[in-house]
């Protein structure tokens, strides 16, 4: 398995599988796909892709659904699996998983609401069957992390020199920030981070024990001196507050705590005219409209860059997956 390009193959489900080399090919390919999106339309001709998500999704599901339909395959699934599969019925994922490979599914991209189940699913779909993470509850989204650093290396032009990011908002629960985190924090040893959190909202700890442990620069805080720090970041990376995994109590306790967080036009002022503003949106209050004409905001050119991206993911597993299927 030493020869294939990266760990845990062919299943994506968690950013630290990933190596620089792979992810610099596939930043190229997907390069060559935004250059000429006709190229590669049959590649996934007679394979089926089945969607299956269990929490609200637009970017994902659609630009996920649009790559595969573009490469040639035929895409079954769907964004509302709690109400109108039978997972109402008390079915579980694994069952659906089960059901769905059996019908002849070749690719499975799941997101659910909660952490280590697609890990699950990739296991029992077995190595001919790729299982992507499209987010699982509180975990992880590598997808959207390789949208997020592809967005990076194409403002940048390469990702060996220093870049500060600044990730802020709800990092306990949000899972691109855990998924960006480990990303960066491995391979690139030039990005130092700000993780910068309401304090019911702080970074997991063993994230940040993972960042030390690569030796990685990092300074997590609660104070909100977005004003004050603003003009050291080169990458500001906006996120909301996950109001959906508290209580009510705990929903009304971090809407307040985080508005001292949002990223006020005269913060935004104050950044680098070089920086960047990035978002995996949806976003609410902590990221104002007004920011949208800043010539820094990148979020919307970070969207579109999810179709070529995702497009360019599935062409990379299929090639690998039938150098795999030849070997067998
Ligand atoms: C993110 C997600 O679902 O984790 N959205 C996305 O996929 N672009 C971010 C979020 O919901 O806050």
């Amino acid at each position: 398995m030493s020869s294939l390009p990266f760990e845990d193959f062919p299943h994506i489900l968690d950013t630290r599988q990933f190596s620089a080399t792979w992810l610099l090919s596939l930043f190229r390919a997907t390069k060559a796909i935004e250059a000429d999106p006709e190229a590669y339309c049959g590649i996934l001709l007679d394979r089926i892709v089945a969607l299956i998500f269990n929490q609200p999704s637009s970017r994902t599901y659609f630009s996920f659904e649009l790559a595969a339909r573009r490469l040639g395959a035929t895409v079954i699934g769907g964004q509302h699996m709690a109400e109108f599969s039978s997972a109402a019925k008390g079915e579980s994922l694994d069952d659906l998983a089960r059901i769905l490979l059996g019908y002849g599914a070749d690719y499975l991209i799941v997101r659910w609401n909660t952490e280590g189940s697609v890990a699950r699913v990739a296991k029992l779909a077995g190595a001919n069957h790729p299982v992507i993470n499209a987010g699982d509850g509180p975990g992880q989204h590598p997808t959207q992390s390789l949208v997020d650093l592809y967005t990076i290396w194409k403002e940048f032009g390469d990702l060996e020199r220093p870049i500060v990011v600044a990730v802020i908002g709800d990092l306990k629960h949000g899972r691109t920030a855990h998924s960006l985190a480990y990303l960066l924090g491995k391979l690139f040893p030039n990005i130092s981070f700000f993780f910068i959190s309401p304090e019911s909202a702080r970074m997991k700890p063993e994230i940040l024990e993972y960042l030390h442990r690569h030796g990685r620069h990092t300074l997590a805080t609660t104070q909100p001196k977005l004003y004050d720090l603003a003009d050291a970041f080169d990458v500001v990376y906006m996120t909301r507050p996950q109001l959906e995994y508290g209580d009510e109590q705990e929903r009304a306790r971090l809407t307040e705590e985080y508005q001292p967080f949002i990223l006020t036009p005269d913060v935004v002022e104050r950044m680098k005219p070089e920086a960047i503003i990035l978002h995996p949106l949806p976003r609410t209050f902590e990221l104002p409209v007004e920011v949208d004409g800043d010539p820094r905001a990148r979020y919307f050119q970070q969207a579109a860059n999810g179709l070529p991206l995702r497009m360019a993911l599935l062409k990379e597993l299929e090639l690998a997956r039938l150098g795999l299927l030849a070997k067998a």
